[in-house]
């Protein structure tokens, strides 16, 4: 079956699920543009997928912003066109019960809110402009609650939902489809280090989940879907209660 996105983006594709992404796309016809900072990793992946330059390799540090409109558009005429941008790029640290170390809380809000700002920044007018196109930022279930374990984690992803329900807002009257994808624990080495993982997906299975969802222009994404009555008790709990609950 042929991807209904000819070109796409994808912020984060060196490990995880943005690979994923980006395989399960350019399995489907589609020109993909894979960027993260991993140089070797991007090249292995663009070999294994595109060995004709259909998929190419951009090495880039999201939290060097200035360089995003720059390279956004190189990406634009090399591609021939974008009608696809997926935000996948994230880090959630390990941090212990009473930790505060701001270098830390820093990388993860410019990794996963700012990366994620400066991209869509770039990729928003265009797409209003053409009246057409789809933004997918990879969120998650924690920006759904301030849970104790990664409060600069759940500020990240909050503040991302946040974001994306606000540039929704300003284009999706324009046909652009704006798509949150909260997934819950994902097998990739995000995780690795974490013991307590309910419903567990591969980086493939929430990779198929995430385009099924950008196909049909969802608004909010869970995946997978059974999240989505869950965090919606949990949203619903009472602050004093939930202060309690060991979540
Ligand atoms: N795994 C889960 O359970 C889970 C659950 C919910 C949401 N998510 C979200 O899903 C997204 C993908 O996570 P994942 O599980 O696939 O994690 P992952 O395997 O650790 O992959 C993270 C990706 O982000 C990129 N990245 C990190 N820092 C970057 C930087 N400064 N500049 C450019 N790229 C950077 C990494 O590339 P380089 O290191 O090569 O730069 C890598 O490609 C993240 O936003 C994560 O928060 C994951």
């Amino acid at each position: 079956m042929h991807a209904p996105w000819r070109t796409a983006l994808v912020v984060g594709a060196s490990s995880g699920i943005g690979p994923a992404v980006a395989r399960q796309l350019a399995e489907r016809g589609c020109r993909v543009a894979l960027v993260a900072r991993r140089e070797a990793e991007l090249a292995r992946l663009a070999a294994a997928l595109g060995g004709d330059g259909s998929v190419r390799a951009y090495a880039h540090d999201v939290t060097r912003a200035a360089e995003v409109p720059a390279l956004f558009q190189q990406i634009c005429r090399d591609l021939g066109g974008l009608d696809l941008l997926v935000y996948a790029a994230g880090v959630m640290p390990r941090v212990a019960g009473e930790e505060y170390t701001f270098a830390k809380d820093r990388e993860v809000v410019e990794v996963n809110l700012l990366g994620a700002i400066a991209w869509i920044n770039e990729a928003a007018p265009r797409f209003a402009r053409a009246r057409a196109g789809t933004i997918v930022g990879i969120s998650s279930v924690a920006g759904d609650r301030g849970r104790r374990g990664n409060p600069a984690y759940a500020s990240s992803k909050a503040g991302l939902d946040a974001y994306l329900e606000a540039i929704r807002n300003r284009i999706g009257r324009h046909g652009v489809a704006v798509v949150t994808v909260k997934p819950g624990p994902v097998d990739t080495p995000m995780t690795e280090h974490i013991d307590r993982k309910p419903f567990l997906i591969s980086a493939e299975e929430a990779a198929r989940q995430t385009l099924a969802a950008a196909a049909r222009r969802a608004r909010t994404a869970y995946v997978p879907r059974r999240w989505r009555p869950i965090m919606l008790v949990l949203r619903h709990i009472p602050s004093p209660l939930f202060q309690r609950l060991d979540l």
